[in-house]
Order: structure tokens, then sequence, then C-alpha cells
């Protein structure tokens, strides 16, 4: 029992497969369709609380105990290579569908006897060879066992090949498999990509299999420990180009059942995870330049017309670097011939890591200085640096399941701050991990709701429970911890760990305490470095149990505690940990000004720390934020150290500006500070220039706006926070000669956005003036932008709430015309920006037309439009009323529902608005949250805390705004 379907065709021909009839393909593919559309339409109806059909994106847990029940695969096959032909159909069929054909040989050995082949296959149509979905045949010595049945198991993504005998243990069997699937516009697996150039339709055949579409491309074992080497062959139409992780080897034209096409084979792969396949077939173009000592080839691959304007200059220029960089930092050589990076006009995430070719959204990877701003800069390096370093931490060396996702992903969000700095050394990059990373987890790492960074192997099981695994707390967290771990060991020792590690396991996988091992390692050969107790004791409390500590110091005794530092102080904590929320600490420090000895917080308490201050001294920890923790200290300290931002800020380092801010604010939300302190942090930024101290400034302040931009409070906190930013307008206006130079360096050409955005948004006059009259400029010479690229999303925001249809309509059309998909992403965030509710409303029914608004932006839309006070409830509205429809349509996988979700209830904060909340919770229990599960409790939670801190601050904030507007 426990079969699923079985799509039994007569009459299967061998050879079939590559000239497959459109027509066959459609009634096969129809059939894979409906019963999977069946599946999905029992579960909608099937409502109730105990609808007896799950849906496919939240099965309910297997009864059975059969293996094709489990979402594991059994450990009884090790697959070796795999010899695969793709040919994918750029032009769509009579029945409007695109297609592609394939076929595929899988070698493997058996490693423990079975009469069973379990592998990975998703809304495929297998062809029938002999009777039967794939032929088995020994290779070598051993003969194969005959085939019995074979079926698709849906529901765990297997076909299943039942044999009449067992395998032998040590011989090696081949599995032929020749398939059809659609090449949908779904951004998953084998999919399809648009655009449109010279008037002309293009499409693209791209892929995106990480963590579990390549099965969705052909039968393969979909786990990444499951390597194997891929021999690739791609069939595509004379003219186009065909890509893929090897280089090409050799491209014969031909014609297959009277179709004229180039057949294109690459040099087999390494041995690698099945999810770091690409292939693409396309009419692209590329930069690149000869081969350097190297001998690395690097391209970078775009629509011709981003090419022939220099879009893929920026990328080019950097790639080498930071490939060298990483090189000498792992000390491993890229073991490739080439480095092929590629920007799609469709592409779910950011950007993907295939090995040698890696696929990037266009605004990640294209630049032009014409169009783009500085951050847009920033953006391609960071993302290109982030990639980069997965070619050895991911692909070379990779983690055996998912439930170490966040080490990868962790170890490439902290590295990529170094392979970026190596490129642009003048851009101060490194200190930004504390705004973008640390800053940013905290703010979910404090939430009753979080998780540990390590989740246990058998915690996850299901493509959802896997995409899960890609939020905020692997990403920034990760890197955040691994940040601190590189600090206290000193980067020469993590190096040297990382680099025996990477030695000892290429092409092979790992868990993490298999980097533990190796750091310990380096540490032992180390002896000037001693540690408390082991990389592993250490570490283990960082990622085994929830959120991180606050340490509260009190410097007229020099006592030390930490505490479990939650932002709801009632939540009580239900998930116990071993380790009793207790972390080993370490401690950097400063006394009036001056660096002392770091030690350890080992315990919850330390009575005779070195950490004692007396009148005039004020003492600073976590210096630079190195530690994954937050610092509370004794009320004269705190005194101490606001008297010397006041004084002269200079003397407390930029960082830690940055630092005093966010852990005041935070530790008022949290009920630990009274909120006036945190309020009064922000006083000297009347004199601040720099731009740390102002992003944290303005992420708190932002908080602020979402807080309360619909309440009385809103008058006197704008017109604070006017008198505030005004200074740093004026500094800017000045710096910039009435802004017409660009600051010269890259953090104060951030700064002036800050400045320009604060200023504007607070309403001052000459602002709104100066946005007002570059719009209209524009407007009216449409050929001739005035607006500085850094400038621009900034300006258009402003300018575009400032007016009404007109303007929006203008911005539309621009957003229709640019070039650069940069540029359209800047409109499309300031077409987000009106007050007028009717335009909002059509721009949020925009998102349901792709060819208005691509698959790939419909969230970030939404949740734009939920940013704006005024589109808030709209926004909500829009996605409650289609949550279904949403999570049909685009799956339960994909990577944005969680940021759907937490965009667009950010600003929650009242009872009423809680209330909606668990009603959403308890409509869609059957029908689920995809991969927004986490991120609807994680709203709960905080929404929950929120109204408990308002309950007992708004008068607080309300007169201090007022007693400050005197
Ligand atoms: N491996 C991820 C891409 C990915 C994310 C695939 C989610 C499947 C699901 C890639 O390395 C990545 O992390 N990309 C980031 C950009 C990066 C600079 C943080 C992304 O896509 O946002
Ligand atoms: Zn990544």
């Amino acid at each position: 029992m426990g079969k699923g379907f079985y799509i039994s065709r007569s009459a299967g021909r061998v050879g079939l497969l590559l000239g497959a009839a459109a027509a066959v393909t459609i009634v096969a593919l129809a059939i894979v369709y409906a019963q999977e559309k069946s599946r999905n339409a029992a579960a909608d109806d099937g409502g109730g609380v105990n609808g007896t059909t799950a849906p496919a994106f939240t099965p309910t847990p297997m009864a059975s105990n059969d293996s094709w029940d489990q979402y594991r695969l059994p450990d009884t096959l090790r697959p070796e290579y795999y010899n695969l032909t793709l040919w994918p159909r750029l032009h769509m069929g009579q029945d409007g569908m695109y297609i592609f054909t394939g076929s595929s040989s899988a070698v493997f050995t058996c490693v423990k006897e079975t009469d069973l082949i379990l592998i990975h296959s998703k809304m495929l149509n297998l062809t029938t060879i002999d009777g039967h979905l794939a032929r088995l045949t020994a290779v070598g010595l051993a003969t194969a066992p005959a085939v019995e049945a074979t079926w698709l198991q849906m529901e765990t993504q297997y076909l299943v090949i039942q044999l009449s005998g067992v395998m032998t243990v040590g011989g090696s069997y081949q599995l032929d498999t020749e398939f059809q699937g659609e090449l949908a516009d779904d951004l998953e697996g084998f999919y399809r990509s648009e655009y449109v150039e010279d008037g002309v339709k293009r499409v693209v055949a791209t892929t995106q299999m990480q963590p579990t579409d390549a099965r969705k491309a052909f039968p393969c074992f979909d786990e990444p420990a499951m390597k194997a080497v891929f021999h690739v062959t791609l069939i595509h139409e004379p003219g186009t180009v065909a890509l893929s992780n090897g280089m090409e080897k050799d491209t014969v034209n031909t014609t297959i059942e009277g179709t004229d096409v180039t057949v294109t084979s690459f040099e087999p792969t390494k041995r690698m995870s099945t999810y770091v396949l690409a292939f693409i077939v396309c009419d692209f173009a590329y930069v690149s330049a000869p081969k350097g000592s190297d001998n690395i080839l690097i391209r970078i691959w775009a629509r011709r017309k981003a090419i022939e304007q220099g879009q893929g200059e920026y990328a080019h220029n950097v790639t080498g670097p930071i490939l060298k960089f990483y090189e000498s930092y792992f000390n491993v050589t890229y073991p490739l011939s080439k480095s092929d990076q590629i920007a799609l006009p469709d592409f779910n995430a950011g950007a993907m890591e295939n090995w040698g070719l890696v696929t990037y959204r266009e605004t990640a990877l294209l630049y032009d200085p014409q169009f783009s701003s500085n951050g847009n800069k920033e953006r391609v390096l960071t993302v290109i640096s982030h990639e980069l370093a997965h070619m050895w931490f991911g692909n070379l060396v990779t983690l055996r399941w998912w439930n170490d996702l966040w080490l990868n992903e962790g170890f490439a969000s902290y590295v990529e701050y170094l392979g970026a700095n190596h490129a642009e050394p003048t851009w101060n990059i490194k200190d930004t991990i504390v705004l973008n990373d640390v800053h940013r987890v905290f703010a979910v790492d404090a939430l009753n709701s979080s998780h540990p960074l390590s989740s246990r192997e058998d915690e996850i099981n299901m493509p959802t429970d896997i995409s899960q695994l890609f939020d905020s707390i692997s990403y920034s967290k990760g890197a955040s911890v691994l940040r601190m771990l590189s600090e206290f060991l000193s980067e020469p020792v993590f190096v040297k760990g990382l680099s025996t590690y990477l030695n000892q396991f290429a092409y092979s996988n790992t868990v993490y305490t298999d980097l533990w091992d190796h750091l310990q390692q380096a540490v032992d050969s180390t002896p000037s470095l001693s540690l408390p107790h082991s990389v592993n004791d250490i570490m283990n409390r960082w990622i085994l149990q929830m959120g991180f500590p606050v340490v509260t110091i009190d410097t007229s005794t020099g006592e030390l505690s930490q505490n479990h530092f939650l932002l709801d102080s009632e939540s009580v904590v239900e998930k116990a940990s071993e380790f009793n929320y207790e972390w080993y600490i370490p401690i950097t420090w400063k006394k009036a000004g001056v660096g002392q000895e770091p030690f350890w917080l080992l315990q919850k308490t330390d009575t005779h720390s070195p950490l004692t201050a007396t009148r005039n001294e004020w003492v600073l920890a976590n210096l630079n934020i190195t530690g994954y923790y937050r610092v509370n200290y004794d009320s004269d300290n705190w005194e101490r150290l606001l008297n010397q931002l006041n004084s002269d800020h200079q003397l407390i380092p930029v960082i830690n500006r940055a630092q005093i801010v966010d852990d005041t604010f935070n530790l008022a939300r949290a009920k630990i500070l009274n909120i006036t302190l945190a309020l009064r942090t922000t006083v000297y930024l009347s004199h601040e220039r720099e731009l740390m101290p102002w992003e944290s400034a303005i992420d708190n302040l932002s908080h602020f706006f979402l807080l309360f931009d619909r309440s009385e409070v809103y008058g006197p906190m704008q017109t604070y926070f006017k008198k505030l930013i005004t200074p740093l307008f004026s500094y800017f206006q000045r710096i910039t000669l009435n802004w017409t130079r660009v600051p010269s360096s890259h953090t104060d050409q951030y700064n002036q956005v800050n400045a320009i955005w604060l200023a504007c948004k607070t309403g001052l006059d000459s602002c709104q003036d100066l946005t007002k009259g570059w719009f209209k400029q524009w407007m009216q010479d449409p050929a001739n932008n005035p607006i500085h690229p850094n400038l621009r999303t900034t300006v258009y925001c402003s300018a575009i709430a400032a007016g009404g249809a007109e303007e929006w309509d203008f911005g539309w059309e621009m957003f229709k015309n640019a070039s650069i998909a940069s540029e359209a992403d800047k409109l499309r965030y300031a077409l987000a920006c009106s007050k007028q509710p009717w335009l909002l409303n059509r721009y949020l029914k925009y998102t349901l037309d792709p060819t208005k608004i691509r698959k790939q932006d419909v969230t970030s839309t939404i949740v734009h439009i939920a940013r704006n006070v005024v589109g808030q409830t709209l926004a909500w509205d829009f996605v409650r009323a289609r949550w279904e429809s949403f999570l049909t349509q685009y799956g339960g996988s994909s990577f944005s529902f969680a940021h759907l979700i937490s965009g667009v209830t950010k600003r929650f904060s009242s009872r009423f608005e809680l209330q909606q909340l668990q009603q959403f919770m308890k409509d869609n229990e059957n029908i689920g949250f995809g991969s927004g599960a986490f991120a609807l409790e994680q709203s709960i939670a905080s929404t929950t805390a929120k109204l408990k801190w308002l309950a007992e601050n708004k008068e607080t904030v309300l007169s201090w705004f007022i007693s400050q507007s005197k």
C-alpha cells in the first residue's frame, strides 16, 4: 500500500524523449498536474479541522513506515555520476505551454543490500521505458535485478523502483530515465524567465535548485550529501548560448527529429551536491578579460543591451580580486577552470551559488554609474562576495544536511564583508555588519518565538522545513557569532582551522562539529592563545540555545551579570535550554577612552570583575560590538556616557556610539531601562556627522514612526526629529555646495541620503522643495534626470508622496521604461510612497499581474506599500483576502512568505491588530503558512510585546517629545 499514483502508459519507446511530440507531453503533463492539483483541491475543500487530505504545502506526518513515505533517502545507495541531457524549448507549444525534455543516467553504487530504489522526482512526466518509468542495468560485473514496478510517490517526491531481487553490495548500477517537464515561470527548478529586447520577447531557460528543486529538472538523489559528478549536455536552438557548471567542451550542430539544434556538452563537474547544479539557455552576451595568470576564465553574462551598456563591468572588475582573496584566506585554490556569473530578469532570491555558474537577480550583479547608486554598487559587491565565498564554504565542503544551513549561510554572510572589504578597502564595509546583521537579528532573536541556530537533523525533513531555515537567524545570527568566534580566536587562528577543515573535507560533507574540531586543533597549536573552555563548549551555548544575553555592569562595584535578553519582559520562555540561557561571553572593554585587557564572563554573575569606574570615568563594554550581546550599566555610568556624547562624542568609538543608541532603545523596549534615557542618547546627534550612529538612530526612530504614526505622539515626535536632522541636512547642503557635488566618502554618501530622507519625512520645507523641484524638472524633461542616483530612491519617494496621480503615473511610465533593474527598483519602491489610497490599491492589484510586476518582486512591493502608513491596512487586507491563492500560486517553499507576513504586520501594535493576527492564524490553519509559519509566530509575539510596552510608555514618550520641542 501507500503507493501514490502510477502512470502506466504502454508503448514507451526508448529515444522518444528528446523528440517527444508536444501532444504526448501535454497529455502526460496534464496527468501529473491533474494529480497534484486534485490533492490540493481536496485539501482546500477538505477544510474543517480534520480535513483528511493534507495539502501539498503542509503535509500531515506520515503514518506509514514504508521508506517511500519518509522524506529522507535511505542510506542504501550512493550516486557516483550522472549523464544528463536536457532540451528546453524556448518557444511556446501549440497548447500555450513551454516544456523541456530530458534523459538521465544515474550511476550509483549499492552500499547496503536493497531491492528498492528511491530517487527524487517532482512534477516530471516520466516516459515509459520497457513498460516502466525507469530502466536499471548493471555496470561492470554485477547483474541487475529486474524492475518489478515503478511509481511516483507524490508527497515525498520520489520515483520508486521496486526490484524483483536485491542489488549486490559494492555493485554499480545505472538507472535511466526519460522525462518531460514544464518550463514554467515559477522561479523553481528548471524554469523560464522572459524579457523584451528591441520590442521582441525573449525567453531564457534557467535553474534554481536550492534547496530541493533539482528533482524538478531531472530524477536525482536530491540531498546535499549525495554528491556526484555531473556530465551535462544541453540541446538548444542554434545561435543561443548554453551554460552549465562546467566549461563548454564541445558544440555540435545537428538535426534532431527534423529540428536544427546545437548540442553543447560541458566538462564534467567536480563531485558536488545537486543543489548547486545549473543549466541555462539564453541569448545573452558577456564581458570577460584575457585569463589571468591563474588561468581562470571570468565571465559576466546578462541581456545583450545590459552588456553593451557596460553594466557587467563592475562585477567583472571585482570578481578576480575577490576570488584571489578567498584563495589566500582559505588557503585553497579555486578548483574550476571558469567562473561564470549571470544576471537573470526573473529570479526569486538575490543570488545563488551554483558552482561555476552563479545566478543573480539583475540588481545584484549589474551596475551602471549613470543610474546606480553607491548602495546599488555595494549590493553588487557584497552579493558577489557572498556567493563566491560559497564556492569554498558550501560547494567544495558541504554540510551533510540542511539542519546545518546556518553554518553555510552564516559563514558566507560573515566573510562576504571580508571579501568586499578587500575589493573596496576605502568603504569601511566591515563595520556595517553591526547594522546589517547584528542589530537586525537582535530584534528577532530577542523574541520568545526565536529558535536556536542549530536544529537537530531529524527535525528538518520536508521541503518547507528546509525553506524556513533561510531566515535572519541562519544568516545574520550565524554571521554574528562566527565574527565573534573569529575575533576571540584571532583571525590567524580562525583561518588556520578553516583551512585544514576545507582541505580535509574537500568534495565531501561535514557536520558543524567538524569545523569546531579543526578550530580547536588550531587553538591547541597556538600556545599564546588560551581559552577558558573548548571551542565546542563555548560555541554550543551560542548555537544550541536561542537568544542572547544582556550583560549588566555595575561600575560602582565591578559586579557583572548576564540575563537572557527578551524584548517582552513578561514572556515566559517555555523552551528549556540545557545551558539555562547562560553563555560564555568574551568581554572587551574601555575605561575612560583606554582599551583594557579582555576577559570572559563564564557564570551568571561575576562579583569581582575589573569593570569599575570612579566619578568621571566611563566604562564601555563590547567594543565594536564584536560580541553577540547587549550591555546595560548602572545609571551613573549611563550618565557619564551621555555626558561624554554631549561634550565630545568622538572619544567614544563610532561603532559604540551606534551601540549606545541601539542598546538603550532596546533595553527600554524590554522595560529594563527608562525610555527617556534612550531618547536622551539621540540629543547629541545634532552634532553627529558619522553614518553608523545615524543609521542606528534611524533604525530605532523608524520603529517609533511605525509605533506612533497613527497616534497623538506623531506631531511632537515630528517636531523633535525635524529639529534633530536639520543640522545634518544643512551640513550636507554645505559640503555638497548646495547639492551640486557628491560627498567623497562612501559612508558620507549614505548619510546624505539619511539627511534628506528624515528631513523630508519630518516636513522640513527646504527639503521638500528640493525634492519636489527635482522631480518636476525631471517630469518636464524625462530624458534628462537631474537627480543623482544616490538620492533617487529618497527623492522619488518624497515627491510621489507629496504628489498625486500625475506624479504617480509618470513614475510608473519611467518604471516600465527603465533600462537597468536597479533604476526600476527605485521607482517600484517610490510608487509605494503615494498618500492616495486609490493609487495604492491600484498598485496592489498590479502585483497580481506578472506583466506589470514580476513575480520575483511581488512580496517586496506589497511590503513597501504596507510600510506606508496610508497603505498599511490596504496591504494587510489585500494579503489576508488572498492568502490561499498566494500560497497555491507561489508554492509552499518559496523564499518570501516570511518576508510578506513580517512586512505587512510590522506596524501592528494594537489589541485589535493582535486579534486580527490570531484570527488570520486560525482561519488558515488548514492550508498553512508555507515558509511563513515562523514569521507569523514572530509577528504575534512582537505585536503582543509592543501592545504591553505602549500601555506603559506612550505617555512618557509623548511628554518627552513635547518637552524637547519647547
Ligand atoms: N544560497 C542562497 C540563495 C538561496 C536562498 C537559495 C534561499 C534558496 C533559498 C544564496 O547564497 C544567498 O544567500 N543569497 C542571498 C544574498 C546574499 C548576499 C545574502 C539572497 O538570495 O538574498
Ligand atoms: Zn548564501
